[in-house]
């Protein structure tokens, strides 16, 4: 009995005001939550940034006063930016392209170069090369068809990674030749106190990786610097360091682990001259025998000097199996660590050449990091190859470094 006069009052006491009001705070919190998760998941979508040129052909500027000067620039600049929002508003990127601006526009003899920085916001899961790929295809058809303004299709550029100006001609740093302009140009020297003590490959507008043995007696930024370019003087390009990251776990003179970080002060801006090269995923496979490319400012033979052109050869990829024998390097060849060049001898890479890359182009004229120049016994001598630090291996160390 007691029980049921309970009962009766709460349930009386339950008006419906305050049924109201409870289902009013129950959708207000659920509201709330969906919210937040919504919010929370679209703000996990970074903000990327493209870097495109290309050139429009019929844009002489026949500027007689700064005044008409100014006027077309204006002119072209905004038809410019409507044409590549138009472009992607059009496109299956619609919902993810954030916005376009013109932020230099050069004359050049036959028309106007214009650099286009696209803004986009990508769910995290997709290759940026992936993306970069579909931007240049869907910007290129509509260069080609569009009558608004004269492009020439086959300027537009994206300033991807891996891709560069000057075509392959390489024959075969022992036994190679010198480099044409702009050949190699995510190549660096690393210079402590102005002298070049290591090669080093750009990977991003900030970020090198190179050997971690190049610091063994410098381990410190004070002193060092890089520069781009063919040649080592004059340089093309020259930077601070303002950080060496060595792989915790190297310890000189073991061989693993030979590969460190270095971060740049300030930015370098990407030109034809200076690029960033892609990385590889981490199950990337390269079969042996594969044609790959070494490039470096090292000795031309053992005990040489390091030279002031760089240089380039064209050697292959060997097999673990065989550098593992005996008579090659045993048991010296452990994990993170695969060989390049010819049992032969001849091309190979050498001192100076350390910390440099070897690179492999896939079917599209992309250009990979495969490894960096890490150790050799002798060098161009039969049986020992150049011994390289493999980059699929360490990706992953590479990307919670930098983020890349
Ligand atoms: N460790 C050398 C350096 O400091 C480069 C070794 C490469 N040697 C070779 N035979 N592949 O520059």
């Amino acid at each position: 009995m007691y029980r049921t006069v309970g009962l009766d009052t709460k349930t009386r006491g339950l008006a419906p005001w305050m049924i109201a009001v409870i289902v009013v705070v129950g959708l207000l919190i659920a509201g709330i939550t969906i919210g937040l998760l919504v919010y929370f998941s679209v703000s996990d979508q970074k903000l990327e940034y493209y870097h495109g040129t290309f050139k429009i052909s019929d844009a002489q500027l026949n500027a007689n006063t700064e005044q008409s000067y100014a006027y077309h620039y204006k002119d072209l600049r905004e038809m410019s930016e409507i044409l590549v929002d138009e472009t992607f508003m059009d496109s299956n990127l619609n919902k993810h392209y954030i916005k376009n601006q013109v932020v230099k526009l050069t004359p050049e003899i036959d028309g106007m170069r214009a650099d286009v920085v696209m803004v986009f916001q990508f769910p995290s899961n997709e290759k940026r090369e992936t993306r970069e790929k579909k931007i240049h295809n869907i910007l290129h058809q509509k260069i080609r068809n569009t009558r608004a303004l004269k492009i020439n299709a086959s300027s537009l550029q994206l300033n991807g990674c891996g891709k560069r100006v000057t075509p392959t001609i390489v024959n075969r740093i022992v036994g190679g030749e010198i480099a044409p302009k702009a050949a190699w140009p995510w190549q660096a020297s690393l210079q402590h106190n102005n002298v070049h003590q290591c090669g080093a490959t750009l990977i991003s507008n900030t970020w090198l990786v190179t050997a971690a043995h190049c610091f063994k007696n410098n381990p410190t930024p004070n002193g060092w610097t890089v520069s781009f370019g063919t040649t080592i003087n004059p340089p093309l390009m020259k930077r601070n360091i303002k950080r060496i990251v060595v792989h915790e776990r190297y310890r000189s003179p073991a061989r693993e682990y030979d590969i460190a970080l270095v971060q740049l002060s300030p930015q370098v801006t990407f030109t034809e001259d200076v690029r960033r090269i892609c990385l590889p995923d981490a199950s990337d496979y390269f079969p042996p025998t594969s044609t790959v490319y070494i490039t470096g400012y090292g000795a031309l033979l053992y005990g040489g000097d390091s030279q002031n052109e760089l240089r380039q050869a064209a050697v292959e990829l060997i097999s673990n199996e065989i550098c593992k024998q005996p008579q090659v390097y045993g048991k010296e060849i452990t994990y993170g660590m695969f060989c390049a060049g010819f049992l032969e001898g001849i091309y190979d890479a050498c001192r100076g050449d350390s910390g440099g890359p070897l690179v492999v182009k896939d079917s599209t004229d992309t250009w990979y990091l495969l490894g960096i120049v890490s150790w050799g016994d002798n060098c161009g001598r039969v049986n020992k190859p150049g011994v390289y630090t493999q980059i699929t291996y360490y990706r992953k160390w590479i990307a919670s470094k930098t983020g890349l």
